[in-house]
């Protein structure tokens, strides 16, 4: 039977085929432990020699490392595997050998490991932290379908920004000026007026000459909207959403959370309510704690972190000053220097992962802003016209998936997070 390492539990004492790759061996020279991975796992083959025979047993102890190859064997229980199972190998046909392989077990730098991305997502590690990724995608899916939401696609070629023109990345576009989508916002705007519940999911873009931990060029966002939904009932979405999102990584991804050591029971602990401090609040808590940051002022990610230690669950800043926020925030009736807004900060020092607000939905605030924002009226005047016909309270939601996927792997930094990162100095491989 041909199957595959994910499935092989269902084939426990019977003989099987995999196609597969080596990735590291041991010898006793009697007994042979083939360490193979097939792309859905990983697990340890035996092969005997009294029963291999001479030539297939020297054949596989003398495999350069990620040769591929069929291999036969028979499914048996164990206990101590990570997988839980392992195979006595009864027959194995080289596909192809491989040269020196460049990423051996032992240590290499991250710039050398980044050089040959396409080959490190093989290993234990980054295959464990795409898988997550994977099912935090799947998991998004799944949760706004059961939540009526329509999966709506913004354009990738834009033109017009929807969170400032600093970090555009420009294009031509024929004979006109375009830019790639830094967020889909404004055209899900558009389409939860025409579909209520809508949710995208899609690459975007941000010349940011940032190089931390949590940026990076090119990056995946997920961004809900919905009509008829204030500011309180978005952030009730998103902490369902969110804890969502980690209770099914925990059930589907036990293999992968142990290959990275994450801490389990951290995890966990994230259900709703979230925590939430008012941006006045944070400003206070930051300046007792000695930072010198003054209200207006925009958290930085030091004071992220310091109010992040604070809670053992993702924590809202909620209520921003207007000034520093985008020009399509709703400002809150009772204060209107501050907006309808919040940012999800996560646990243990990973930052923003989310970003969302009320929209403005009354027509002459937004001509407004558009005036005081310096807006092309030109390349937003349709975006306009959502308050002309039938406009509605409504809100919405980006959430940066590598920023989530580093949180919750556990992972330091967000390269290791997407399968080909472009970074400041990264557009290779
Ligand atoms: O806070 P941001 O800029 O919000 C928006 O773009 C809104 N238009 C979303 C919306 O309301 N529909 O970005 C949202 C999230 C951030 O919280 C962060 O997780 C992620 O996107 N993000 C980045 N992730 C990686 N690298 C970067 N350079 C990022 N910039 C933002
Ligand atoms: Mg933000």
């Amino acid at each position: 039977m041909e199957t595959t390492i994910q499935f092989i539990g269902s084939y426990v004492e019977q003989e099987v085929t995999l196609g597969c790759w080596i990735t590291n061996k041991r010898s006793s020279g009697k007994i042979a432990f083939l360490q193979l991975r097939d792309g859905t796992g990983f697990i340890q083959g035996v092969l005997v020699k009294s029963d291999a025979g001479e030539e297939m047993f020297n054949r596989a102890v003398n495999l350069p490392q990620e040769s591929s190859l069929y291999v036969k064997g028979t499914v048996k229980e164990d206990k101590r595997a990570p997988s839980g199972f392992e195979l006595q190998i009864t027959d194995l046909t080289v596909i192809h050998e491989a040269g020196d392989y460049p990423i051996t077990p032992k240590e290499h730098g991250t710039e050398f490991l980044m050089d040959h991305r396409h080959l490190w997502i093989r290993s234990n590690k980054q295959h464990a932290v795409l898988r997550i990724r994977n099912e935090i995608i799947q998991a998004t899916y799944a949760f706004f379908e059961k939540e009526g939401f329509v999966k709506i696609d913004p354009p990738i070629l834009t033109g017009s920004s929807a969170e400032g023109t600093t970090d555009l990345f420009h294009t031509k576009y024929f004979d006109e000026d375009a830019y790639l989508s830094q967020s889909g916002q404004l055209y899900m705007e558009a389409a939860a007026m025409a579909f209520n519940k809508v949710f995208s999911f899609g690459p975007t873009f941000r010349a940011e000459k940032s190089k931390t931990r949590r940026h990076l060029i090119e990056f995946w966002m997920i961004e809900p909207e919905m009509a008829f939904t204030d500011h309180e009932e978005n952030l009730t979405v998103q902490e369902n959403y969110l804890t969502w999102v980690v209770q099914s990584v925990l059930q589907k991804c036990k293999l992968e959370l142990a290959a990275l050591n994450r801490d389990v029971p951290i995890l966990e602990n994230i259900k709703t309510p979230f925590p939430r401090i008012t941006y006045n609040q944070a400003i206070t808590f930051l300046q007792q704690e000695g930072y010198e940051i003054e209200w207006g002022e925009d958290f930085g990610a030091p004071h992220e972190t310091a109010i992040a230690k604070q809670y053992d669950k993702p924590v809202f800043i909620t209520h921003f000053p207007v000034a520093i926020k985008a020009f399509y925030m709703k400002p809150d009736p009772e204060n209107p220097n501050l907006a309808l807004c919040a940012d999800l900060i996560a646990p243990e020092g990973y930052g923003e992962i989310i970003g969302g607000s009320q929209r403005i939905d009354d027509l002459e605030l937004l001509q407004q802003r558009y005036e005081e924002h310096q807006l092309s009226k030109e390349a937003y005047s349709w975006y306009l016209e959502l308050r002309k016909y039938g406009s509605v309270p409504h809100s919405g939601f980006g959430l940066g998936l590598e920023r989530t996927v580093a949180w919750i792997a556990g992972i330091e930094h967000v390269r290791e997070t997407i399968p080909f990162p472009r970074l400041l100095n990264r557009l290779y491989p």
